[in-house]
C-alpha cells in the first residue's frame, strides 16, 4: 500500500477517501479537514479568544494539537466528573498534554466546585448517568466561557459522534435537536459560540492522529452503564460504512447541505421561550430554575423514595 500523495509506504488506508497515507502525508491531511471545516463554516474569527473543552481522550487531545498546528491559539477547559478513578486518570491526561504543550488549562471540578458528582446526580434523578453529565458539561462549557471572556468553545466531537447523534434525532424526529445540529452554533443571549471543527474526521483517524505524534490519551470508555450512549448507532453505521464507505460522511453532510435548514424554524422557536434562570441567570425555557440548577437542588435534596404499599 503506497501512499496516495508522495508513493512512500503507506500507514494508513481511508477507505471513504479510497486514499492510503504514510505519516506526514496523514498528518497533512488531517490538518487540511481541519482547516476545511473551519472555513467552511466559519468557526473563528481573527482575534477570537479560543476555548478547548479537552476530556483527556484521544479527540479533544488531537483537536488542541491541530489547532495549534494551524496557528490557532487556545486555552483547554477540563471537567472533573467525579467518577472515580476513570475521572482521575482523564484529569491527568489532560494535563500532562497541557503541560508538554505548554498551554494554559483550566479546571472545573463537580464534586469540589458544586457539591455533587455524575454517578450521585444520577442516583439522585434515577436517570441515566449520562443525562445528567451531558446537562453538567453543556451548561458549565457555557458558563466558564461567557464568564471569562472566551468568545467560542469548540469541542472534539467527530464525523462519527456527529453522525450517530444524527442517526439518533432522526429515527425519534427530534425537530428541536435537528434544527441545532450543526457544526457551528452561533452565539446568541445567554449562549457562547460553538464549534466541532473534527466533523470531517472519523475516530480511527483521530486515534491514528494522536498515535502518530506520541500523543497519550485515555483510551480506557466512560465505566458508567449507558456511558457510551451512542455505541449501538455506531455500530449500526459502522456495518453500513463497511459495505458502501463514505455513507457516514453522505449522510452527515447531505443533512447539512439539504436538512438541516428545514429544521431551523424548530429551534428558533424553542429559543423564542427562553427567560432568564431564577438560580443562575442563564437561559431557560421552564420559566424557574434552568435544568442545571434544577439537577443542584435534586442532587442536594434527594426525593425520599416511594414506598409500594403492595395493594
Ligand atoms: P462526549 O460528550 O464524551 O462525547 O465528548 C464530546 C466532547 O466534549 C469531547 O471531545 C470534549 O471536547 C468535550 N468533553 C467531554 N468530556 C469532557 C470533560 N470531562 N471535560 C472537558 N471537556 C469534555
Ligand atoms: Fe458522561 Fe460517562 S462521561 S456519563
Ligand atoms: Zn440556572
Amino acid at each position: 500500500m503506497k501512499c496516495r500523495r508522495c508513493k512512500a509506504p503507506a500507514v494508513i488506508e481511508i477507505p471513504r477517501h479510497n486514499a492510503a497515507f504514510c505519516r506526514e502525508c496523514f498528518l497533512r491531511h488531517c490538518r487540511e479537514q481541519v482547516r476545511r471545516a473551519i472555513d467552511e463554516h466559519r468557526m473563528f474569527v481573527p482575534g477570537d479568544r479560543v476555548l478547548v473543552a479537552v476530556s483527556g481522550g484521544k479527540d479533544s487531545l488531537a483537536l488542541w494539537h491541530l489547532l495549534t498546528e494551524l496557528g490557532i491559539d487556545a486555552d483547554g477547559l477540563y471537567l472533573g466528573l467525579g467518577i472515580g478513578e476513570y475521572s482521575d486518570e482523564s484529569g491527568r491526561y489532560a494535563r500532562d498534554f497541557a503541560a508538554r504543550v505548554g498551554a494554559g488549562l483550566h479546571e472545573v471540578d463537580l464534586p469540589t466546585d458544586y457539591g455533587y458528582d455524575v454517578p450521585g446526580a444520577a442516583r439522585a434523578t434515577r436517570r441515566s448517568p449520562c443525562g445528567a453529565c451531558g446537562l453538567s458539561k453543556r451548561h458549565l462549557f457555557n458558563g466558564f466561557a461567557l464568564e471569562h471572556g472566551y468568545d467560542v468553545v469548540a469541542t472534539g466531537h467527530n464525523l462519527d459522534d456527529e453522525a450517530a447523534v444524527l442517526l439518533g434525532n432522526v429515527l425519534r424526529w427530534e425537530t428541536g435537536y435537528l434544527g441545532r445540529q450543526h457544526p457551528v452554533l452561533p452565539a446568541t443571549d445567554g449562549f457562547v459560540k460553538k464549534v466541532k471543527p473534527l466533523v470531517r474526521l472519523g475516530e480511527r483517524e483521530m486515534a491514528a492522529y494522536c498515535v502518530l505524534n506520541g500523543i497519550d490519551y485515555q483510551i480506557e470508555e466512560c465505566p458508567m452503564a449507558d456511558g457510551n450512549r451512542h455505541l449501538g448507532l455506531k455500530t449500526t453505521l459502522n456495518a453500513l460504512e463497511e459495505q458502501s464507505p463514505g455513507t457516514k460522511a453522505a449522510f452527515l453532510f447531505g443533512f447539512l447541505a439539504r436538512g438541516h435548514g428545514r429544521f431551523a424554524d424548530a429551534s428558533d422557536a424553542e429559543r423564542e421561550t427562553l427567560a432568564p434562570c431564577s438560580g443562575c441567570g442563564g437561559p431557560t425555557s421552564t420559566g424557574g430554575l434552568c435544568a442545571f440548577c434544577s439537577l443542584r437542588v435534586r442532587v442536594s435534596n434527594p426525593q425520599p423514595v416511594a414506598l409500594r404499599t403492595g395493594r
